[in-house]
This record gives C-alpha cells, structure tokens and sequence, in this order.
C-alpha cells in the first residue's frame, strides 16, 4: 500500500460495530464485563482503549512497525522508553538533543544510577569512543532541534548492533512521512505527535514503536503502571490529524525550503540551518536516510537584539513553544525549548541568543517570506554575507 493510501487506511478506518466513517471516541474509563470472571479485550481505559488502539495501530503501519503505544505527550513517550533502562546501565546520546530530553537524562538519571554520556552526533566516531562495557542504549535524534544537526542512523545502527546495544530515535522532525527508521534497523522509534502527526497546535501526544516482541511489552507495562497514556479524545484528534499529514506536510516542506533559500540571501541573517540547503553540514547523509529536508528551519540573527526585534515585527507566524502545526510557528530556543539546558552548554552547543526556529505552516509562501523580509527590515546591524553556495 502506498503512503497516500496507508494514511486513510494503514489503520481501522471504520467503526466495526456501527460503520461510522472515523472510529468513535470511546470516552469511558471502564468497559461492562459479560462474563464473569472471563478475560475480554478491553476492560479498563489505562489498560487499553478502542479508541487508542486504532491509533497505536496506525502509528505502528505508518512506521512498519508490528507495534504501536500512544502517550500524554512526547516526553511520557521519551521517559517510558529511557526509565527502563536500570542502574549501572549506560546511554549515549546526541549533545543537540530536545531540552526536555536533556532534562530528564541530567536530572533522572542520576537519582537511578543510570550512566549518560553526550557526543558529538554529526561524528561517528565520537558515537563509538562513547561506547562502554556498561552502555545499553543508543539514542539518536536526527535532523535535531534546534540546530538540524544530522547523525548517521544506519552507521550508529551497526555500530550498535554488533555490540547488542538498544538503539532509540526521536523521529519527530522528519515524522513518519520522509524518515523511517525501524527500516534502518532501529529498535525503538518515537515523535512527539504533538508536533507534525497531530498538526495543528491543539494536543500534546507522544508515540513509541517497536518491532520486537520483547520492547513492546515492556513499553505497554510501562504505559499502565506509569499511567501515561493518550485519553480517548486526544487520540482520536491524533487519528484525524494523521489523515491530512502528507498533503500538509509537502505544503510545509515547500515553504520551508523557499524561505531557507531566501533567508540564506539575506544580509542581516549570519547563518541558516536547514537540511535542504546546499551548503548543510551532512546535507548527502540526511537524504540518504530520509526523503526531505523537512518544515522546519533555524537562523541565526548575530543578537539578541535582533532577535528581539524580528519577534516583535513578524505579523504572521505566532510566537510559541512547539512546531508543526498548520500555521507558522516561530520560536527562540535559547529562552524557550532549550531554556532548561545550563546557559554554557547552551552556548556551545550553538543555541546562542540570536538563534531563531521557525516551523513553516500551510499558509502561502510569499506572504511568510515578505512578513519575515519586513520585519528583517527593522533589524538594524548587518551580518557578514554567507560563504557562497555552490
Ligand atoms: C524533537 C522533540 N522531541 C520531543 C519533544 C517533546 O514533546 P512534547 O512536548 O509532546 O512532550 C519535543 C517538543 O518540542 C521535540 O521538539
């Protein structure tokens, strides 16, 4: 089944009891046992939920995964994957990694015994001189946020694999539209679906996937026991979203990779960060692994100052925390999504306090590029022009 089709049909379409055209919002904490004593399928909504498991069944098609888990949000999907892990385990991780993520590894790991290391993920060798007797698990986010760092996936995969270390990805930038990376030999794969599946700014979500029998049943233990699941309502706002993500998606591509190009141009703008830009740092890589440059983009003004400035003139995308909805968001991740990283690491990872994100939305991409062009004009100091692309 093509992508296109997979999208409507990939999971329960109908509903199998009355043959409405979107599966119903099961909205009950407990279902009525018939028989007594008798096992049935659904008994308690932390247990499990019609209306969850036609989403965790459409996720996991989506991502060619046998299984599929739907969470309160991207970071209950990340803690249940990475709170397994136990004491005197190690994990590597990428130094560009989601503040949120950093957060619960520096601050939970700790208080577990669990041991972490943070590379450089655009090396692959750093990702091998990182691994120890004790490391049990990989994590890899890629294109990362903010900075659309690029890791090999199927080279930290082999590396991996011939160690038997666990391999995890955060997914969420690509979605399961342009990066699957359960066929590039992932373990685990997760999105905050609050962001592109969902698509339109108004859930927090999160989905784990796995193909290994294993994994999936202690990620279903840990769903109950945690009680992190997706309520019945979210989860049928997920499956609807899920239904449009293409047609959204290639229209937020489209607009990302317009303005990328265009900013690049531009004299007051010291540095674009996008994957389909010529001159991207693993630019070949990424789209060996993925087929697009995605919706989001990062550029760096020189400033606060200027970054200040551009936020208080720019009419059209809203100034928030969170990307991948229908409309534009613009976001400052050194006070926002990385406002929990300690400010030198900050720095040296190159959040600095002129750095911008700006996920494209669905709106036309001449009126999001003038909207930024006027505001730039208000941007007083100039940046050195950029290295010339090829
Ligand atoms: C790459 C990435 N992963 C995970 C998360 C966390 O997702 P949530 O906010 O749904 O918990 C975010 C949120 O911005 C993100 O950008």
């Amino acid at each position: 089944m093509e992508l296109d089709t997979k999208l409507i049909h990939g999971g329960p379409l109908i509903d199998k009891y009355t043959g409405s055209s979107s599966v119903p919002i099961y909205q009950a904490s407990t279902f009525h046992q018939s028989q007594f004593a008798e096992s049935q399928e659904f008994t308690y909504t932390r247990f499990g939920n019609p209306t969850r498991k036609a989403l965790e069944e459409t996720i996991a098609s989506l991502e060619f995964a046998k299984y599929g888990y739907a969470f309160s949000s991207g970071m209950a999907a990340i803690s249940a994957v990475l709170l397994n892990f136990s004491h005197g385990d190690h994990v590597v991780l990428p130094k560009d990694i989601y503040g949120g993520a950093y957060q619960l590894v520096t601050e939970m790991f700790p208080k577990y015994g669990i041991e972490y290391t943070f590379v450089d993920e655009t090396n692959l060798s750093s990702w091998e001189k990182a691994i120890k007797k004790n490391t049990r698990g990989i994590y890899i986010e890629t294109p990362s946020n903010p900075l659309l760092t690029i890791t090999d996936i199927k080279g930290v995969v082999m590396m991996a694999k011939q160690r038997n270390i666990l391999t995890i990805i955060d997914n969420t930038f690509m979605s399961p539209i342009y990066q699957n990376p359960i066929k590039l030999g992932v373990d685990i794969v997760i999105h905050s679906a609050t962001k592109f599946i969902n698509g339109h700014s108004d859930v927090t979500a999160g989905l784990v996937v796995t193909n290994d029998e294993e994994i999936a049943e202690t990620i279903y233990k840990t769903q109950k026991m945690f009680g992190s699941m997706l309520d019945p309502y979210d989860c049928w706002l997920v499956l609807r979203g899920i239904k449009t993500m293409k047609v959204r998606m290639e229209k937020e591509v489209e607009n990302a990779d317009f303005i990328a190009k265009e900013l690049q141009k531009h004299s007051k703008v010291k540095a674009v960060y996008y994957p389909g830009l010529a001159n991207h740092k693993g630019k070949e890589l990424h789209f060996s692994q993925s087929s697009s440059g995605g919706a989001v983009l990062t550029f760096d003004l020189g400033s606060y100052e200027n970054a200040k400035t551009l936020f208080e003139n720019v009419t059209l995308p809203i100034v928030a925390v969170s990307l991948g909805g229908v409309e534009s968001i613009l976001s400052y991740p050194y006070t926002m999504s990385h406002a929990c990283v300690p400010e030198k690491e900050r720095l040296e990872l190159g959040v600095t306090n002129g750095l911008i994100r700006l996920s494209c939305g669905i709106e036309d991409k001449h009126d999001l590029l003038n909207d930024l062009l006027r505001a730039l004009d208000h941007v007083i100091s100039e940046n050195r022009p950029q290295k010339k692309i090829i």
